[in-house]
């Protein structure tokens, strides 16, 4: 039987807006979203507290078990709980972001991720983003976007948010990051970060968030069932 859901997909390198778009079609469309980088946010954070080796195979399939993770839905800024736990600021910090990469690569990780991503989005309209929700998580999404962007305009947006938060962090210290990550998610064995066969590729590095969004709906109701 086919799906009646609409799904939108929204893949790209770290810190290219993704969210940020993916937040705005969800607002316009009435759309569910789903910020699936921020469930592998919420499992680094736990790994970090209890000290969890990440060669230590049980100790991780124990850990996920013990990990519940839920989403507060369409409000302004990403809510999500761990264990019933409001962490949607402290999984932004930089020691989430320096080992959330080696937490994403590992195999019984994404599978547990992945099957949570795909109950999300077995019967609602959808906008997920991520790095492998137009390949691995949903492959028939009805859209798939692929975002990119200056590496340099990545990087100042992303020091600019974090200044803003209060973080003391340089724009080197970012760069370095954010090419870490790039590498890591792109040559890992599991669904590594790749551009989809049918996504379209969002280059934002020279538009506003209004332009996205237009681009976007363009092809949304282009597709619409
Ligand atoms: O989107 P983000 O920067 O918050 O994602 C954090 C990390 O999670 C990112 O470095 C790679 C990983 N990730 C992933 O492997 N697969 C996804 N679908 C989403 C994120």
């Amino acid at each position: 039987m086919e799906r009646e859901n609409f799904i939108i997909a929204i893949d790209g390198f770290s810190s290219c807006g993704k969210s940020t778009v993916a937040k705005a079609i969800a607002k316009r469309l009435n759309f569910v979203f789903v910020d699936s980088g921020a469930m592998y946010r919420a499992v680094t954070l736990y790994f970090l507290r209890n000290r969890i080796d990440i060669t230590d195979t049980e100790a991780i399939k124990t850990a996920l078990a013990n990990i519940h993770i839920d989403f507060i839905p369409n409000t302004d800024k990403t809510q999500i709980l761990l264990n019933g736990e409001d962490i949607s600021d402290e999984i932004r910090q930089m020691e989430v972001s320096e080992k959330v990469s080696e937490v994403s690569a590992i195999k019984e990780v994404r599978h547990a991720m992945v099957a949570q991503q795909q109950q999300l989005g077995a019967r609602r309209d959808i906008v997920m983003d991520g790095r492998d929700i137009g390949t691995t998580v949903f492959p028939d999404a009805d859209l798939k976007i692929f975002m990119t962007a200056d590496p340099l305009v990545r990087a100042n947006r992303r020091h600019a948010e974090l200044v803003a938060k209060g973080e003391q962090v340089t724009l080197d210290e970012i760069i370095e990051n954010l090419a870490h990550r790039d590498h890591i998610d792109s040559t890992r064995e599991e669904s590594p970060l790749r551009q989809a066969e049918d996504a379209i590729v969002l280059d934002n590095s020279n538009l506003t968030q209004d332009d996205q969004l237009d681009f976007v709906l363009e092809y949304f109701n282009e597709r619409k069932k």
